[in-house]
């Protein structure tokens, strides 16, 4: 039983009788969390669904939690102040917990900048994290810029942009550091699968 601070008393946790393991087994692969983290048009979402084509095809139960798109429904009161990142992450990390404990592989693109939001969920997941850096410099994403939002922070008209002025924490040690910025999506791909791979998550 999960022992975590909570507002609610009287509330019994309640065991299913399907197990993880029984998911898992049915699924011949592991659950766990693909932690997509850099900056905005790092190219987290695109190496994510890309990853989830490629497991989907090999048969894996899949799921992509979206930063861009969860923000339009489970987070659509949260904005980017510092604290409503945090909150953001709490829930998503929350969430993929919930989907990994239904033996799925979860795939998440959240910019998630600090470093400490990132350590939180890695402390709930435990060996399900698998934090993966999108490395890909400001420089880079600036000059994509495909949403056109780097330009307006520039111009002041979005406040606590990432990179430009809000931080951006890069993780020191994550499992898997990608060079979305330089690398094809096909070797970045393959980069991702071959680890889980070799972690046993899913068959060679
Ligand atoms: S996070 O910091 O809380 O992890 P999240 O990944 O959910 O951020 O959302 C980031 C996306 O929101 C960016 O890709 C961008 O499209 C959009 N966005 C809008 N305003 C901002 C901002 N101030 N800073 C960063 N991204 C922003």
């Amino acid at each position: 039983m999960p022992e975590k601070m909570t507002k609610s008393s009287n509330v019994v946790w309640h065991q299913a009788q399907v197990s993880r393991e029984m998911r898992e087994k049915q699924n011949a692969h592991r659950g766990a969390v693909l932690w997509f983290t850099g900056l905005s048009g790092a190219g987290k979402s695109t190496l994510a669904h890309a990853v989830e084509e490629k497991l989907h095809r090999m048969g894996c139960r899949t799921f992509v939690i979206d930063g861009d798109n969860v923000r339009h429904g489970l987070c659509a009161d949260l904005g980017f102040s510092d604290v409503d990142r945090v909150e953001n992450i709490r829930r998503v990390g929350e969430v993929a917990g919930l989907f990994v404990q239904a033996g799925v592989l979860t795939l998440t693109a959240f910019i998630s900048p600090f470093r400490e939001d990132r350590a939180r969920v890695r402390s709930i997941l435990g060996d399900d994290f698998i934090e993966v850096h999108c490395d890909t410099s400001l420089d880079v994403c600036e000059s994509r810029d495909v949403k056109g939002l780097y330009k307006r922070a520039r111009a002041g008209e979005i406040s606590d942009f990432t990179g430009i002025s809000s931080p951006y924490e890069a993780p020191e040690h994550p499992e898997l550091r990608v060079d979305t910025g330089t690398d094809d999506l096909g070797v970045c791909v393959d980069q991702v699968i071959a680890y889980l791979a070799g972690k046993r998550v899913i068959r060679a």
